[in-house]
């Protein structure tokens, strides 16, 4: 039998055995792996599999938790919440497990001692029948709790970096036994048809320690974050659409969902702000407005500090590029900071008018146009490209009494009550000022 050696993070192989990965330079993640000859087994016809196969899914009664599982957990299914220290994974699973009751759980907690997971629960005024405790961190003790109760139907793993698998011999945390621990208990998961919830701590880059296999693993990825308030985003969902989110507000007693969270984005305003923009963006299946706020300063430095909160930093240079070379709007020299309000984080280039318009609106110190949303893609030409999904943004930002749309110029809108003013291209964004005020200095 032909032997490979094979990183675990990365999965890069070799012949033989090295410390270090040579592709993705992780100590200590390759391992010896036997290559065995092929079974000769027969794939089944797609026609026989029963196209009636629905999961079957375990609602929590939270409608802001449940669609971000694609409309409740499904049975068998595992599930990984990444999320920074104090962040609240273990309230939140905690208050999922409760929901979950009478149906039983186990919450397993690696980090907690039985007490201080009691005290919680009575700081939540939890007080529930079904969830059964156990504090430790050793795999097969996870196990056989599993096995020996064949009533449960979800478990919690509070986290995966402190589990042990005891025939393996490195450290809890360690790249090898976080993919092992999680690889043992996503099989017993499967195999008695429970659900599977397992909290991973994060790196300092924001991504869930251990191994990038880890992800591929489980059926749904979820990240926990958010400064205010919390958001809870599916990253990966086999069961559901991804980038889907809940919006929950913190309390004293846990987690209150916030079912409009549009209003909790924007900023209560009773005067229009400079450098200030709202856009209406999708969040998995709901539009949610957000509000994009720029700041351009002047700068004694060689280059100019340019800081980004919420969006991606490349956007935010090719948008000066183009306001630099279509509308001969220069910022080499200051400094420009944008900030998505409210901790999102967007990643439509919809949203790049919106940026545009912020970033004109604090050059030039006038505000934008009163009670008015703006969506649109920049080209580098200029251009103004179409987005999707037009008129729903626009029926939410009519819903929350936006009085005016500013919109691709191409675009049909079907939305009544809302006034749209066309841009086809961003030099054209001076006439949307011009509604303010005369003499738009560009
Ligand atoms: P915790 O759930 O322990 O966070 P994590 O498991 O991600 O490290 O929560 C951190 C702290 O925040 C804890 O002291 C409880 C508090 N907290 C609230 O008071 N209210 C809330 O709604 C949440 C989510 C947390
Ligand atoms: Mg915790």
């Amino acid at each position: 039998m032909k032997t490979i050696y094979i990183c675990q993070s990365c999965g890069y192989s070799t012949g033989r055995w090295v410390g270090k990965c040579v592709a993705c330079n992780s100590w200590d993640t390759v391992v010896e792996e036997k290559l065995g000859a092929g079974k000769n087994i027969s794939a089944t016809s797609l026609m026989e599999i029963s196209s009636h196969i629905i999961p079957e899914r375990l609602l929590t009664g939270i409608e802001e938790l449940d669609r971000v599982f694609g409309g409740g957990i499904v049975q068998g299914s595992s599930t990984l919440i990444g999320g920074e220290p104090g962040i609240g994974k273990s309230t939140l699973l905690l208050k999922i497990a409760a929901q979950l009751s009478p149906h039983e759980s186990l919450y397993v907690s690696g980090e907690e001692s039985l007490e201080q997971v009691s005290l919680r629960a009575q700081r939540l005024k939890i007080n529930v029948p079904g969830i059964k405790l156990l504090s430790t961190i050793s795999a097969s003790d996870v196990i056989t709790a599993i096995k020996s109760n064949k009533k449960t139907k979800l478990v919690i793993i509070d986290s995966i970096q402190t589990m042990y698998d005891k025939d393996i011999g490195s450290a809890p945390g360690t790249v090898t036994q976080v993919r092992a621990c999680a690889h043992e208990f996503t099989v017993v998961a499967k195999q008695y048809g429970i659900a599977l919830l397992i909290v991973g701590h994060i790196t300092k880059e924001g991504q869930i320690a251990g191994p990038k296999t880890l992800e591929h693993m489980v059926d749904t990825v979820l990240y926990f974050e958010g400064d205010n308030h919390r958001i809870l985003r599916a990253t990966k969902n086999r069961f559901g659409p991804a980038n889907e989110i809940g919006v929950f507000e913190m309390s004293e007693t846990g987690l209150i969902p916030v079912s409009n969270p549009s209003s909790l984005f924007i900023m209560a305003r009773d005067k229009e702000i400079v450098g200030s923009a709202v856009f209406a963006g999708i969040e998995g299946s709901r539009p949610i407005l957000m509000e994009v706020q720029a700041l351009i300063a002047g700068t004694n430095m060689v280059t100019p500090r340019r800081a980004v909160v919420g969006w991606d930093i490349n956007r935010l240079a090719m948008i000066i590029a183009v306001l630099n070379a279509r509308c001969k709007i220069f910022l080499h020299d200051k400094e420009v900071y944008l900030n998505i309000a409210g901790g999102l984080r967007i990643q439509e280039p919809s949203a790049d008018l919106a940026v545009a318009a912020s970033l004109i609106s604090s050059i030039i110190n006038l505000p934008l146009p009163a009670s008015s949303i703006i969506c649109g893609e920049v080209a580098l030409s200029g251009e103004i490209r179409n987005i999707s999904y037009a008129d729903f943004r626009l029926k939410e930002a009519q819903k929350l009494g936006f009085k005016r749309a500013i919109m691709p110029k191409q675009g049909s809108y079907s939305v009544h009550n809302i006034e749209i003013i066309r841009v086809g291209h961003v030099s054209e964004l001076k006439k949307i000022f011009s509604n303010t005020k005369e003499n738009v200095p560009f």
